[in-house]
């Protein structure tokens, strides 16, 4: 497994407990990894070694848990040594890498998603800008950890959100309609022909208490997101997932691997916000949180291209909820080499506390990261779920923060 984020361990985690693995490798992996796998330190960034890694030790299965060594093309190394990979290949990860590729794919396949325009100098962008009504959505067009969208209120945050993409030279952006409804976010694995769905959750990407603040990678989630109902799900996958992936293989790019849709539920339906080539990171937590069945085997049938064989996976009916715990700082520039407390007294509330930003100190763990812990528990439905991971977040003596009301839409309607 390549990664070392929370993610990463909610994926090793799960891994681990495969009656068919023989051994989990992770490079890097992190401090809770290390519980779940043998940690390699390889230089993930470096293709050879790790395809050199993966003859040496006969590895049959490499996950890709991020999206950045997809987008280098990781994936495409290791198959090209004959090395079976979860995570679609270069050209395909541009659905996430690219926004502008995204929404061109959207408009050939009549997907619906937010009206756009795409621009590669200042100039064109500020007039492409006027037509567009307030608010309006700016967003990089390359990969910015969640961090390189701008909501724009008005026309001059518009302005400087594009200046600030095209200050560095090759810049390119994409403006949007911005579109009202709830966020969900949907999974789906496919090895590029199949689908399989592959469970919801709800994130909250803004830092603050009630969303607000500046976007994040994402503060926590709950999983199942009961606001997409069955019929939505289905709806979005027939006229999102299926046709993009077979607007994939028609291009001759198929896309295997786990696609996330982050969706937009408006009152004309379910529309696209955004493509993941990955699983969401916190989202991954929940997701495993509550699968009960074996992931390894869906994991190869999609590496192999046999996703039609495998047995649907079960999910536990309840609800999972994490929250995420970040250092002092995060979105900005994060605190680090601060000691975290209570990692045991967490877990014996019951709850699994995930590690993402968390390195080995002298004395203990330290942070080492914006996103340090997720801090995930069950519960019968979202209110008795968020009450148990708040729970286990009492028990920590954390160096940082969270937000206190992760599922808080949820628990709104499970009160009525
Ligand atoms: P993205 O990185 O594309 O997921 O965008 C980050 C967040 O910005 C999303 O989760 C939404 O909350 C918001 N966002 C992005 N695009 C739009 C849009 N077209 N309309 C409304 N909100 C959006
Ligand atoms: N939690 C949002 C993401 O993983 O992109």
């Amino acid at each position: 497994m390549i990664g070392s984020g929370g993610r990463e361990h909610a994926l090793a985690w799960k891994l681990a407990q495969s009656p068919l693995l023989d051994t989990l490798y992770a490079a890097p992996g992190n401090p809770g990894v290390a519980n779940c796998a043998t940690l390699v330190p390889l230089d993930v960034t470096d293709h050879a070694a790790v395809v050199r890694f993966c003859g040496e030790r006969s590895v049959e299965l490499v996950v890709v848990g991020p999206e950045a060594p997809l987008v280098a093309g990781l994936g495409d190394d290791l198959r090209s040594a004959g090395i079976a990979v979860f995570g679609p290949s270069a050209t395909a990860a541009q659905l996430e890498g690219s926004k502008g590729y995204t929404k061109d794919l959207c408009r050939e396949a009549d997907i619906p998603t937010a009206g756009y325009v795409r621009v590669t100098s200042l100039d064109a962008a500020i007039a492409a800008l006027s037509p567009f009504s307030l608010p309006v959505v700016i967003k990089a067009d390359g990969l910015a950890a969640g961090k390189g969208v701008t909501v724009a209120m008005d026309r001059a945050e518009a302005e400087a959100a594009l200046a600030a993409i095209f200050e560095q030279p090759g810049g390119e952006a994409v403006i949007e309609e911005f579109l009202v409804g709830e966020e969900a976010s949907l999974f789906v694995l496919t090895d590029g022909v199949s689908l399989l769905p592959f469970g919801s959750a709800q994130d909250h990407k803004r830092v603050g208490d009630g969303d607000v603040g500046p976007n994040t990678g994402g503060m926590g989630a709950y999983s199942p997101a009961p606001v997409l109902t069955p019929a939505l799900e289905r709806q979005a996958i027939d006229t999102i997932v299926a046709p993009t992936v077979a607007a994939m293989a028609k291009r001759g790019t198929p896309y295997s691997g786990v696609l996330y849709a982050g969706l937009m539920l408006t009152d004309r339906g379910p529309k696209l916000i955004e493509y993941n080539a990955r699983f969401g990171d916190p989202e991954c937590q929940v997701l495993m949180a509550r699968l009960d069945s074996d992931l390894l085997p869906v994991l190869l049938a999609v590496a192999q291209g046999t996703l039609d064989q495998v047995a649907p996976p079960v999910f536990a009916d309840d609800t999972a909820l994490t929250v995420v715990m970040a250092a002092t700082g995060y979105p900005g520039t994060s605190e680090t080499g601060k000691p975290i407390g209570g990692i045991d007294a967490a877990e014996a509330t019951g709850a699994i506390v995930f590690h993402a930003g968390t390195r080995s100190g002298d004395t203990g763990v330290v942070t080492a990261g914006g996103r340090v812990l997720a801090v995930t528990a069950r519960g019968a439905n979202v209110t008795a779920a968020q009450a148990a991971a708040y729970r286990a977040v009492d028990a920590l003596d954390f160096p940082g923060f969270c937000r206190r009301d992760i599922g808080w839409r949820e628990v709104a309607r499970e009160a009525q």
